[in-house]
């Protein structure tokens, strides 16, 4: 019997962050930049941990103290290996490769600045690859402008070589269809490829798209994984590129919530981070940007004009133009209009806090009101309502029991 191909882990995912991503203008590296709430490099690695390879390994250089510190938080059990040059493409994998030893089975070659490339594309890949018996598979695209790919070209199914745009001849040039950068290869094809590069080439690297040529040389089959949805093998290098694949990937994010049975009354004034939780019949109203680690249970309303941040929101409750970080919202309860719940702040169920009010490090019990222009630094008994204006500090609990005007000055007489 066959074994099932699918079953076989891949010997190595290689991906490679050593670039120097100069055209982001930025101290911080490029891979660090943020889509939808999390750092590119990040969607790179999670799509290559999706593959369960035998070795992870992302190959870093520029910025590489930020990059390797930033590994460590999101993805410790990653290897990383250096190139301490930025030689090209195929000096870098084989930097990635270097210390794996004599690997054997499939070697997956992925960038760190492609965020929206997933797990399963990488998947249909490699089931690609083991399908052809195939010795290396290229994942391409047609794509309408191909200026600045590498182009493939092809004799039938078989792709014989990848040319660069700087090398082109017009006729190379004219050819739409691209190569992604992101390939399977045999280790032992790769390994092969790898000591016959040379930098005879416009731009005097070590292409790892030479392996191609190398493989046809030697009669391997080289074939290609052609994808439709061309954002996943785009990348990012300047700061225009970033806001459109923030644009497109939270798109995707807030449709995703929709079809789950969120009502989002403007998709495009939503924005909604990757680690958020969203229930069904929550609805968004316009302006609103759910961050980090929000829920929001079933029934909740929030928005227009709210931004909160690791915010935890029970079921029902309704919050309206409000900035809040790091705080809880009981259900049923009514925050805003103009609220700010700073950290640690609790507004518990059925409470309403409304009107130029903040609440910092506070409870704010059941069933309890706040009323306009106060600021709730101090636990409020549930039930209470307070006056307007109430400054509670030091965190103390103080019940305030609800009182018109004028009326303890007539219970002093
Ligand atoms: C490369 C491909 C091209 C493909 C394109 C897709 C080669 C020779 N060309 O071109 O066919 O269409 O990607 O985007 O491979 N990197 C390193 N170390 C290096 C050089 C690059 O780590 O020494 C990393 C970069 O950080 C980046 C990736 O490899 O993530 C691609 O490098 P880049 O210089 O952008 O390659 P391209 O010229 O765009
Ligand atoms: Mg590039």
């Amino acid at each position: 019997m066959t074994q099932n191909p699918t079953d076989t882990r891949v010997a190595a995912v290689v991906v490679l962050a050593a670039g120097g991503g100069t055209r982001m203008k930025s101290s911080t590296s490029k891979l660090l930049h943020k889509v939808c709430g999390q750092s590119m490099l990040s969607y790179a690695v999670s799509a290559a941990e999706s593959l369960d390879p035998e070795h992870l390994v992302v190959v870093v250089g520029h910025a590489r103290e930020q990059v390797l510190q930033h590994l460590a938080d999101i993805a410790p059990e990653v290897t990383t290996a250096v190139q301490e040059e930025q030689k090209g493409t195929g000096h870098a994998v084989e930097c990635g490769v270097r210390d794996l030893g004599d690997l054997t089975g499939e070697v997956v070659v992925t960038y760190g600045d492609v965020p929206m490339l997933t797990g399963e594309t990488l998947r249909g890949l490699v089931d690609a690859h083991r399908a052809a018996s195939a010795a290396i598979t290229v994942l391409t695209a047609q794509v309408p402008n191909p200026t600045g790919y590498g182009r493939i070209i092809r004799e039938g199914d078989r792709v014989s070589r990848i040319v660069e745009q700087k090398d082109a001849t017009p006729e190379e040039a004219a050819v739409t269809e691209i190569n992604s950068g992101i390939y399977v290869f045999d280790a032992e094809v790769l390994r092969h490829g790898l000591a016959n590069l040379d930098t005879d080439n416009a731009q005097g690297e070590l292409y790892l798209t030479d392996v191609i040529t190398v493989a046809n040389r030697e009669g391997k089959l080289v074939g290609a994984h052609v994808i439709e949805d061309l954002w996943q093998t785009e990348g990012v290098n300047d700061r225009v590129q970033l806001a459109r694949m923030n644009a497109e990937m939270n798109r995707r994010v807030v449709e995703k919530w929709m079809r789950a049975g969120v009502t989002v009354q403007d998709p495009a004034s939503t924005w909604i981070e990757q680690g958020c939780d969203l229930a069904r019949d929550v609805t968004i109203l316009p302006n609103t940007q759910l961050q980090g680690a929000t829920s929001i249970a079933t029934g909740a309303t929030i928005g227009p004009d709210t931004t909160l941040r690791d915010v935890e929101v029970g079921e029902g409750a309704t919050i309206i133009r409000t900035h809040g970080e790091l705080a809880v919202v009981g259900a049923s309860a009514t925050v805003g209009p103009w609220a700010q719940l700073r950290p640690g702040a609790q507004v518990n169920s059925g409470a309403q806090a409304t009107g130029f009010i903040a609440v910092r490090n506070a409870t704010v019990g059941s069933g309890a009101t706040i009323a306009p222009l106060s600021y709730i630094g101090a636990d409020v008994e549930d039930g209470s309502a307070l006056q307007p204006g109430a400054i509670l500090i030091d965190n103390q609990t103080i019940h305030v029991n609800a009182q018109q005007p004028g009326q303890e000055a007539e219970d002093n007489q």
